[in-house]
């Protein structure tokens, strides 16, 4: 399906649009199987719609009945200020009357990383199939500036990955944090939707990367293989897509 590209003035305006079209897809997944599964990104794009959804959009959704991942994380426990959940259970978890096991943390505490990556491929792979779905519902993603989405960084060999669904990663070291747990290609790409939210002038170059139409060899641009069935929508604001 041909990726849709979507522009906004700016952050608000491009996060209240995300979220109009989140509650679309929940009340089909809802009408369709009862269940909506939403896969929660890191850093800090997506803080706005986390507060839309835990505020303005919170009585728009029946929390029993919604199941939040998270598609990457950072190895660290979840009280630190690097944790994607601990972020994300302050503006949005804490927030809304979601039952703890819809709640589904990638597991950073066992100082086995490699064992926890594998932990938290059998969670969503046995989720999965207990709802009898190929992929999450939503999968909310990010842009770094060098391309990254979710912790698949340029020139990985993750990106190559094609049996895994979620792995062990080594971050460049300009980032913290090195250990990190993410969602492989194969497990992003068999999303119903994915809604890649970007925002700021500092991402231009790596959004044209993503659109450029040379087919991507070397993994330049992990963006650029984010390719799923379903439907791919970008969320952008005038800056970013300048
Ligand atoms: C992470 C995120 C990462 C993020 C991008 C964009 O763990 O850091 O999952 O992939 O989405 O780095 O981050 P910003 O939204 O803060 O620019």
């Amino acid at each position: 399906m041909k990726p849709e590209v979507r522009i906004y003035p700016d952050l608000e305006a491009l996060s209240k649009a995300a979220a109009e079209e989140l509650i679309n897809v929940y009340e089909n997944a809802i009408h369709e199987r009862g269940i909506f599964t939403l896969t929660l990104s890191g850093g800090s794009t997506p803080n706005e719609l986390y507060r839309l959804l835990a505020a303005d959009y919170r009585n728009r959704l029946d929390w029993k009945k919604v199941h939040v991942f998270w598609g990457d994380e950072r190895y660290v426990p979840p009280a630190s200020p690097e944790s994607n959940y601990g972020a994300a259970y302050m503006t949005l978890i804490s927030k809304v009357p979601i039952p703890l096991e819809n709640v589904h943390p990638v597991p950073t505490e066992s100082n086995n990383p490699e064992l926890d990556a594998t932990v938290y491929e059998n969670e969503v792979r046995g989720f999965l199939q207990s709802t009898g779905s190929e992929g999450f519902d939503i999968m909310l993603l990010g842009l770094g500036v060098d391309g990254h989405t979710a912790s698949l960084f340029p020139e990985s060999s993750v990106l190559r990955e094609e049996k895994r669904l979620v792995v062990l990663v080594i971050a460049p070291s300009t980032y913290t944090t090195p250990q990190r747990i993410t969602l492989t290609l194969p497990l992003i790409n068999s999303s119903k939707n994915i809604f890649f939210l970007v925002s700021g002038p500092d991402k231009k170059e790596a959004l044209a990367s993503a659109f450029s139409d040379e087919p991507d060899h070397g993994g330049s641009s992990p963006a650029a293989m984010v390719r799923p069935q379903g439907r791919l929508i970008w969320f952008l604001d005038e800056d970013a897509s300048q």
